[in-house]
């Protein structure tokens, strides 16, 4: 087989960048290593920045978004028996979040790739990357023991923290950025009613909460739990009861509860390589970053790196740009740098470090949960980086 641009990973990245090269005319394959089924399985956050909206409508697929999802013009911090409601519209001279989970942004994608007809290959096996110096790159993966080749220009690697494309990079090329934090969320959704038509971020003693949605009817909430926490020791029953120990008194009283559909725990890290580029390989989303869930910019960045590349590449193919191609890291990891700054920010802001934080950082933490709350500068601060930063022009 042959295309121009050959996508590695059917998730949210690499569906968004093949749905937009095909609507300006340029050809992509994407192979991705599982089944539809299991990438619509997994469960991730659900707060779209102004400018993934914006991106997610010029690639023509928003029109079950704008009609369910949720416009949310506000976001509540809790800190210290504090409320502070961020009024983001106000903070941002206009901007808003949308509030539509990311399964549902994949499985629009997937429906506009099928109707497109342009090619997707699941459950491939063995995928792998090959002569990215060279000027005719290609991929080979396997399907029932037999390989597959696609020819191509450019390979955009989408496919998550874990996949094939970095490390296909050859060893001393790329510098990684670490940092890791010593707790994990343990989320949870069910069929109940969100507790609060915004979304609330809560320090507490206790540990850390988020109460988020997905619709009116369905909720989304997060518990920080040590990094050793096991989901099988949190029935139904004790998730419900630590997340109305973490509320005040008037919100946990109105908290609806119900049968959880699903439940689990991640570890939260940051994690940042540079750069985004290796010859024709270009790394996209995940696999190229990962921020910790507080300031809900893991998808928001993969769709910054997307619109990116994606304006890039219509520029190469358009007007023989081929020098924007080297262009591609710097501009992605200037947005990606200051996404993994707010994450985190918010994340140090609003957990509970326990004994990992010395007596200073504890100080400097209650400082700027003070500071960030109480100061207008502050507030549009975190208000500005929420709804996300705007993006650079490719010129
Ligand atoms: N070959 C082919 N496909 C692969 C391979 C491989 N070797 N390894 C991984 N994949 C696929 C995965 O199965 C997955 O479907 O690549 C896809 C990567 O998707 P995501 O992990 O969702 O990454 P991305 O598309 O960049 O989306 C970023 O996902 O993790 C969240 O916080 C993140 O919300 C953000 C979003
Ligand atoms: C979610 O709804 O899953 C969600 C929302 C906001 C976040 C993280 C996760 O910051």
């Amino acid at each position: 087989m042959k295309t121009q641009v050959a996508i590695i990973g059917a998730g949210p990245s690499g569906l968004l960048l093949g749905q937009l090269l095909h609507k300006a005319g340029i050809d992509t394959v994407i192979v991705e290593r599982q089944t539809p089924e299991y990438v619509l399985g997994r469960i991730r956050a659900g707060v779209l920045e102004q400018g993934t909206v914006d991106l997610l409508r010029e690639a023509g697929v928003a029109e079950r978004m704008d009609r369910e999802g949720l416009v949310h013009e506000g976001v509540e911090l809790l800190v210290g028996g504090r409320r502070q409601r961020l009024d983001l519209k106000a903070l941002t001279g206009g901007k808003t979040v949308m509030v539509y989970g990311q399964t549902e942004v994949t499985r629009d994608l997937m429906q506009a790739r099928q109707a497109s007809g342009a090619p997707i290959i699941y459950s491939a096996s063995n995928v792998q990357p090959h002569e990215l110096k060279g000027e005719r790159p290609y991929l080979t993966y396997e399907i029932d023991g037999q390989v597959h080749r696609v020819d191509c220009d450019y390979i955009a690697g989408c496919d998550g923290f874990h996949g094939v494309s970095r490390q296909s990079i050859p060893e001393g090329i790329l510098k990684q950025y670490e940092r890791v934090y010593p707790f994990g969320w343990l989320g949870m959704l069910s069929d109940t009613p969100p507790v609060n038509h915004e979304l609330i971020y809560a320090h507490h003693e206790r540990g850390f909460v988020l109460c988020s949605q997905r619709s009116h009817t369905r909720s989304r909430y997060y518990l920080q739990v040590p990094l050793e926490e096991q989901v099988e020791a949190w029935s139904d029953e004790r998730f419900w009861k630590e997340l109305k120990a973490r509320l005040p008194e008037d919100v946990a009283a109105r908290l609806v509860t119900g049968p959880a559909l699903e439940k689990s725990i991640a570890p939260l890290r940051s994690l940042v390589v540079e750069p985004m580029q290796y010859g024709h390989l270009f790394l996209v989303g995940d696999a190229a970053h990962i921020v910790p869930p507080t300031g809900a910019k893991g998808l928001n960045l993969a769709a910054s790196d997307v619109n990116y590349l994606y304006r890039i590449l219509v520029k190469v193919y358009r007007e023989g740009r081929t020098d924007l191609l080297q262009q591609y890291s710097p501009l992605a990891l200037r947005r990606v740098w200051k996404g993994e700054r707010f994450s985190w920010f918010m994340t140090q802001l609003l957990h509970d470090f326990g004994c990992h934080k010395d007596a200073w950082d504890q100080k400097m933490q209650e400082a700027d949960r003070e500071y960030f709350l109480t100061s207008p500068a502050g507030l549009v601060n975190i208000a500005e980086n929420y709804v996300g930063l705007p993006f650079e022009e490719v010129a």
